[in-house]
């Protein structure tokens, strides 16, 4: 049988520099564990715009098509601030994401124990932290028509549009409840239903799906600000977390600190399943590129491995190689090494990007 394919987009910024060390793990896997992979590596984003003038290249998003699964760096990068929107990086991913119907963006947020202390919260609130969000990742206030700046009158007017259908909702539900029941069986679905008319569905929808096909699972509604505010006070109350594009966007972000670093956090993109039973799938860091620190070996690789952990758990069955990345790094944590962005308060030595993928790969190696 052919091995499954893996496309690398490892984009701009640090994706390179953290991809680096996944490509080692990626080659690990193969000499160790006798898990192979057919890899291929193409451009995203700036990288792409300055070889193709587009983001992403038609050729590329067919590739990523026809692949078993994505694993994207970061994209994006102050060199492309003033393209025309049409073609900034982050478009690139964009079109990933809705073109290969991406609609379930999971974004687990854990605290692993040796980071407890590097949180901005007090350590009882993040300690053994265990949370997934779900975000809706292919629908509402970034694609919604109509969208633009127009003209009225004799000023311009900036518009975007909250676009959700009852199917959208659905599915994007059905995959929090799928999760749930896996985990600990609760869902706390956020929206501003006392605001946004697509809020209201949104909670009608999440709680009809609940009651016809989860009624086992426990659910509860929160709007989104509260959410947030929630996420900060007590984030341990929560199990899996279902929200929209651009709310789960921000609540994400405030998810990872809770974590100790955004370099942390991995995220899986998943779709419907494709004709081998598999789901589409892009896998990514949730950190951007970070172009203030790209290129010094100062990133930490962590959330791009974890990202490839998620990846050999859900588009390739391979849950036990998936805990065995997963607890060399808690394994890497545990034993103090650190690079720059996990540096408590009483400062020390980081690592670098590189170093940090050493430890990783000596810790795989203590695991056999
Ligand atoms: C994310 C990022 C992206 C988003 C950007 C890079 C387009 O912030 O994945 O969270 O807004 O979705
Ligand atoms: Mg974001």
């Amino acid at each position: 049988m052919a091995n499954p394919s893996l496309l690398i987009l490892a984009g701009d910024g640090i994706g390179p520099e953290v991809m680096a060390e996944v490509k080692r793990i990626i080659a690990w896997m193969g000499q160790k564990r006798g898990v192979h992979f057919d890899v291929s590596e193409d451009l995203v984003g700036g990288a792409a715009y300055d070889v193709h003038g587009v983001p992403l290249a038609d050729a590329t998003m067919a590739k990523a098509q026809a692949s078993d699964a994505v694993l994207l760096g970061a994209v994006g990068g102050p060199k492309y601030d003033k393209l025309d929107f049409s073609v900034k990086p982050e478009r690139g991913l964009l079109r990933l994401r809705k073109e290969m119907d991406l609609f379930s963006n999971l974004r687990p947020a854990q605290c692993f124990d040796a980071l407890a202390d590097f949180s901005s919260l007090k350590k009882e609130v993040v300690a053994g932290l265990d949370i997934v969000i779900v975000r809706e990742l292919t629908s509402g206030v970034y694609f919604g028509e109509p969208r633009g700046i127009f003209k009225e009158g004799n000023e311009r007017v900036g518009i975007n549009t909250q676009r959700y259908t009852e199917s959208e909702i659905a599915r994007v539900a059905k995959s929090a409840f799928e999760l749930a029941r896996k985990r600990s069986n609760k869902v706390c679905s956020m929206e501003k239903a006392n605001v946004m008319e697509s809020g209201i569905l949104w909670r009608e929808v999440v709680q009809e799906v609940h009651d016809r096909d989860y009624p086992d699972v426990e659910l509860s509604h929160m709007y989104a600000d509260n959410g947030a505010m929630q996420l900060v006070r007590w984030p341990k109350q929560f199990d899996v977390i279902v929200t929209d594009n651009l709310f789960g966007d921000v609540l994400s972000d405030c998810a990872a600190m809770l974590t100790g670093s955004l370099g942390m956090l991995p995220s899986a993109s998943l779709g419907a399943p494709m004709a081998n039973g598999r789901p589409k799938a892009l896998y990514e860091p949730v950190h951007g590129s970070a172009p203030d620190i790209a290129g010094q070996g100062k990133a930490n690789p962590i959330a791009c491995i974890l990202s490839f952990a998620m990846a050999l758990r859900y588009s390739f069955d391979l849950g036990d190689e998936a805990t065995r990345v997963e607890k060399a790094v808690e394994k890497v944590l545990a034993d103090g090494v650190r690079t720059a962005d996990l540096m408590g308060p009483d400062g020390g030595t980081p690592v670098t990007t590189t170093q940090m993928g050493d430890a990783v790969l000596a810790a795989l190696d203590a695991s056999l």
